[in-house]
């Protein structure tokens, strides 16, 4: 499955975006079209395309469908809102300004091949995450033959292109028989591991078991995870990482239950002009998916709501860090007055 693509136009003009609306699963697997900048930013903002990596390749894609339809003067502007369609996942920013850079070289086509190429780069990526992560949690458990992972959110093929971070991780434990099961955090209010965790797995065949968001910290307490696989949104320069809310409670879970604590997650989403977590910009999504859900009340409709849609993990609470180049190992670089860390190339790298 491709969650998303470019299509190439049949004959002279614009191609477009298709991608998977992910706002239907896993009742209707449904298709979009996206030829335009507004429908675009339309489908960041209802999640319609949704998850880091996936928002990297929409954002850079969406430079390119810019350039190819709308008037010059308006480019830099549809730039602009594409941009800022969600603040938080790294990604989205750092596809934009990478086709736009393309863009002003060699216009629309450059723009293209630059998001092309971050498609094609999202795929390999994320096959060496999984690897890189198997073989961690290989050294991490090495008494354990089978494991039993915990995950909240997404983090699967439909979180980037054809494979996920974190969850291609388990699809990869799962291809080995190393896979006890996946305990999946449904993901309040969106129900994102719910909804899209839960129809990757069953269409993987992977056993998993479906927990609400409250029952991760007594089933870890209780030893029945040995692992937590989570991905991220955007990753400060000490290793403080945002990513969907609920994460961090996780992370202190695990931490009381010495369950090691594995961020998954590509290059694109570590961002080192960020110091720290409290420099994250956390996206608030105000009241009504909170007062319900598709369109059923789950609260009084004037229910005063406070909605982050992400929290940050302390790097002190994160084991290790795995993306498509390296491992940071965390745990080696505590210091008593907490973690002062730089998830740069010179930390404990261990190249591919
Ligand atoms: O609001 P969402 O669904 O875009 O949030 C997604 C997450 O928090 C994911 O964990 C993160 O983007 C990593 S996806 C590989």
């Amino acid at each position: 499955m491709r969650t998303i693509d470019w299509v190439p136009a049949d004959g002279p003009g614009p191609g477009h975006i298709r991608m998977v609306d992910q706002t239907r699963l896993p009742d209707t697997f449904a298709e979009l079209r996206i030829s335009t900048v507004d429908q675009l930013v339309d489908a960041i903002q209802r999640l319609s395309v949704r998850g880091a990596p996936a928002l990297g390749v929409a954002g850079a894609m969406g430079v390119a469908l810019a350039v190819q339809t709308l008037p010059t003067d308006e480019v830099r502007t549809a730039v602009d809102r594409l941009r800022a369609a969600r603040p938080t996942a790294a990604n989205l920013a750092v596809g934009v300004d990478l086709a736009w850079a393309q863009a002003q070289r060699g216009g629309g086509s450059a723009a293209l091949d630059a998001a092309l190429a971050m498609r094609d780069e999202d795929i390999a990526g994320c096959r060496a995450m999984a690897a890189r992560g198997a073989e961690l949690l290989s050294r991490l458990l090495p008494d354990r033959p089978r494991l039993r992972v915990l995950t909240i959110c997404n983090t699967g093929a439909l979180a980037a292109v054809e494979h996920g971070t974190a969850l291609s991780v388990i699809e990869r434990l799962h291809g080995e028989d190393r896979l006890d099961r996946a305990l999946v955090c449904e993901t309040r209010p969106l129900l994102q591991g719910a909804r899209l965790t839960a129809w990757e797995l069953s269409r993987m065949g992977a056993r998993y078991e479906l927990i609400v968001d409250s029952a991760a910290a007594s089933i870890m307490a209780g030893g029945g995870v040995d692992a937590v696989l989570v991905g991220a949104d955007r990753i400060a320069a000490n290793g403080d990482t945002a990513n969907k809310i609920g994460t961090f409670a996780l992370a202190l879970a695990a931490a009381h239950a010495g369950v090691p604590f594995l961020v998954v997650a590509p290059e694109t989403t570590v961002d080192t002009a960020t110091a720290s977590g409290a420099d994250i910009e956390i996206e608030d999504r105000g009241a009504d998916e909170v007062r319900a859900f598709r369109g059923v009340p789950t609260a009084p409709a004037d229910a005063p709501v406070r909605n982050p849609a992400f929290d940050v993990t302390p790097a002190a609470l994160i084991t290790a860090i795995v993306t498509d180049r390296r491992v940071v190992d965390l745990t080696a670089h505590q210091t008593p007055a907490g973690r002062s860390v730089n998830v740069g190339p010179s930390l404990n790298e261990e190249e591919a």
